[in-house]
């Protein structure tokens, strides 16, 4: 099973072990992570909001132009900044590491 990595806002990191065909913000949802994700993963609330680690970004799907508006009215944007229920969990990004941003 593939694994992500996500710091959490005390600065604890927890590997969560994980099924592809989920989105990272169900998967931090599902392990108890305190991730409020207020619209349900619809890209209409920015409080998925993670920060990437820069060795990842790339390796992620695009944005695209929703993900960017909501981000847009979001706190503490970074430039690593992204809407983790837009991003689904494959292979391919085994191992990511994520930060929770403030809420
Ligand atoms: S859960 Fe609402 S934008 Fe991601």
């Amino acid at each position: 099973m593939a694994k992500i990595i996500v710091t959490d806002r005390n600065g604890n990191e927890k590997h969560i072990l994980a099924d592809e065909n989920s989105t990272l913000m169900e998967i931090i949802r599902d392990a108890g992570l305190d991730i409020e994700a207020a619209c349900g993963g619809c890209c209409a609330c920015a409080t998925c909001h993670v920060y990437v680690d820069l060795e990842w970004i790339d390796k992620l799907n695009k944005m695209d132009d929703d993900e960017e508006s909501m981000l847009d009215q979001a706190f503490s944007v970074k430039k690593n900044s992204r809407l983790s229920c837009q991003i689904n969990f494959t292979k391919k990004i085994d191992g990511i590491r994520l930060v929770l941003a403030p809420e």
